[in-house]
């Protein structure tokens, strides 16, 4: 099982490209491209046309994906009863599995299946509900995503009340699940990313700033050197 870079600490911030944005005629070699540039984890967005309006990948392309890259696959499943689909892609390829806190009246739950699994755990909410719904769950949690955007679509703004709630968030996982990675999705790019990651984002997903005509790569150093201008030395 692919857990993480591994010379990668807790508190390194990692850099996760969201392959909605790609160019899927060229996948193999995107995703190559993707991890020879650095980055940490490969972000995998599935949308099911119901809990978000729109339609994206799902499992011929999570199997495609995997062939390949070593990296970590961050599937983030933006779909009505997630639990539905989590041994199939925990089988197909899938090393941290994502899901929204308002697609399942079980969350805690839905985390022990994704743990049973063997995968990492990751929950998230959008910008509009209660950060509270993290508290409960926080504790058994590996990964406490934060949408910046309302989910569903690469390329939007990314919403500033989110900063505040990733101050929020942080101050609890400090205290109840330190080994938890707070992780930024929607709206991400070279501007705002190291104002997200003082803020106290440890993940940084970014589609349409990394996946674009100036490149891969370029793109990737470009937000590895935002992110090692942070004062606190842990980029
Ligand atoms: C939005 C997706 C994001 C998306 C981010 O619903 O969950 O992962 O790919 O795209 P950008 O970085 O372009 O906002
Ligand atoms: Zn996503």
């Amino acid at each position: 099982m692919i857990l993480d870079t591994p010379s990668r600490n807790l508190r390194s911030k990692r850099i996760a490209p969201s392959l909605l944005a790609c160019d899927f005629s060229e996948l193999g070699a995107q995703v190559r491209e993707a991890q020879a540039a650095g980055g940490d984890w490969l972000h995998f967005d599935v949308m099911d046309g119901h809990f978000v309006p729109n339609l994206s990948i799902g499992l011929p392309i999570l199997e495609a994906t995997r062939k390949h890259t070593t990296l970590p696959i961050d599937v983030h499943l933006m779909v009505q009863n997630p639990e539905r689909y989590f041994e199939v892609f925990a089988k197909t390829g899938a090393d941290h599995i994502t899901f929204h806190a308002e697609s399942t009246a079980h969350a805690h739950s839905a985390i022990q299946q994704i743990h049973l699994l063997g995968k990492k755990a990751g929950m998230t909410i959008n910008p509009g509900t209660p950060l509270e719904f993290f508290k409960p769950v926080l504790a058994d949690l590996d990964v406490a995503l934060v949408m910046g955007v309302n989910p569903g679509f690469g390329g939007q703004k990314f919403i500033p009340q989110t900063l505040e709630r990733l101050r929020q968030l942080r101050t609890w996982r400090d205290d109840l699940n330190p080994n938890c990675l707070i992780q930024v999705d929607g709206g991400v790019n070279l501007e705002n990313v190291g104002m997200i990651a003082r803020a106290g984002a440890d993940v940084l997903v970014a589609g349409s700033a990394i996946f674009n005509s100036a490149g891969i790569a370029h793109n990737v150093n470009l937000f590895r050197n935002q992110l090692s201008k942070l004062s606190d030395g842990n980029a």
